[in-house]
């Protein structure tokens, strides 16, 4: 039997079913989901789930894509339509599709609401029952492991956007010790009252720039001091210069931090030397 999918609007066959390579689902893990159990063609516990749904929805100002009584609709007619009496239902919703950017679409972007439903086996689920499981342990890091540049970006498009609305272009994310980690998208960097240049080491916490990687280089060639250590919000907002990497921006000088001038407010001398320095130090590959 052919499997079908609602994907915003349409029920499709499962192999023509597809949402946009721009969706921020697919882009940046921005999606929130919820999965109903299907018992003798019966959806279980519908209200926690929409309620559930609401709130993440809320949590990421996602809106929401159409009504309960709808989305029930849509849940009841997947499951249906592929003849599932036992099993579950699986909704996607996903901030919708718009050019990569950290920072939210327009509000006017639909969200992608995907519904698929499959069916499976009571009598084999009650006999593994019967039998249990084993687990393993393991350390919870969800998500610790920044050093990947994964698409789990959520964090840092929420992140983005805070900045956004405070009329910034960028966050600096802040570890419990209240050490700088690095930006929503980019690495981060200070230069010190007597010129030293400091950014935080790359074995843990942060993703290691390939900007930034060059860039150490490129400051030990114009005879820079470097000091590979973490730094607090505080020595930031003391420091002489701050600046942002990324192959994005580049070298991009941060004039404010929480709304408080770094150095004299404009552009430090040193990170538009480095800025002007940095292309010396990089790979050319020809088109
Ligand atoms: N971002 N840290 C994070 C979390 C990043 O997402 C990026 C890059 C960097 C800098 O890495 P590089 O110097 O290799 O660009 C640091 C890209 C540009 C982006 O997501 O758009």
């Amino acid at each position: 039997m052919t499997r079908i999918a609602y994907v915003n609007g349409r029920y499709l066959p499962h192999e023509s079913a597809a949402v946009s390579i721009d969706d921020r689902g697919f882009l940046f893990a921005d999606a929130v989901y919820e999965v109903c159990e299907i018992r003798d063609g019966e959806i279980v516990d519908a209200t926690l789930h929409l309620d559930r749904l609401e709130r993440s929805l809320r949590e990421l100002a996602i809106r929401m894509p159409m009504s309960r009584a709808a989305l029930m609709v849509v849940l009841r007619r997947t499951s249906t339509r592929n003849r599932v009496k036992n099993g579950s239902v699986y909704l996607q919703v996903s901030r919708g599709q718009a050019h990569r950017d950290h920072v939210f679409p327009d509000p006017s972007v639909p969200p992608t609401v995907v519904v698929t439903a499959k069916p499976h086996d009571r009598a084999k689920a009650e006999a593994a029952a019967e039998k249990g499981c084993a687990v393993i342990t393991m350390p919870d890091n969800r998500w610790e492991r920044v050093d990947i540049k994964s698409v789990g970006l959520l964090p840092n498009c929420l992140a983005k956007e805070a900045a956004k609305q405070a009329g910034a272009k960028e966050a600096w994310f802040v570890d419990a010790e209240g050490f700088v980690t690095e930006g929503a998208s980019t690495n981060a960097w200070i230069v010190t009252r007597d010129g030293r240049i400091v950014t935080r080491p790359a074995e843990f916490g942060i993703l290691r720039g390939v900007t930034r990687t060059v860039l150490l280089k490129v400051a030990e060639r114009l005879g820079l001091v470097v000091e590979e250590r973490a730094f607090t919000v505080d020595e930031a907002k003391a420091a002489k210069e701050a600046f942002i990497t990324a192959a994005t921006t580049l070298v991009m000088p941060v004039v404010s931090i929480d709304g408080a001038s770094v150095g004299n407010g404009h552009p430090g001398e040193t990170a538009l030397a480095l800025r002007r320095a940095f292309h010396a130090a990089t790979e050319r590959t020809p088109l």
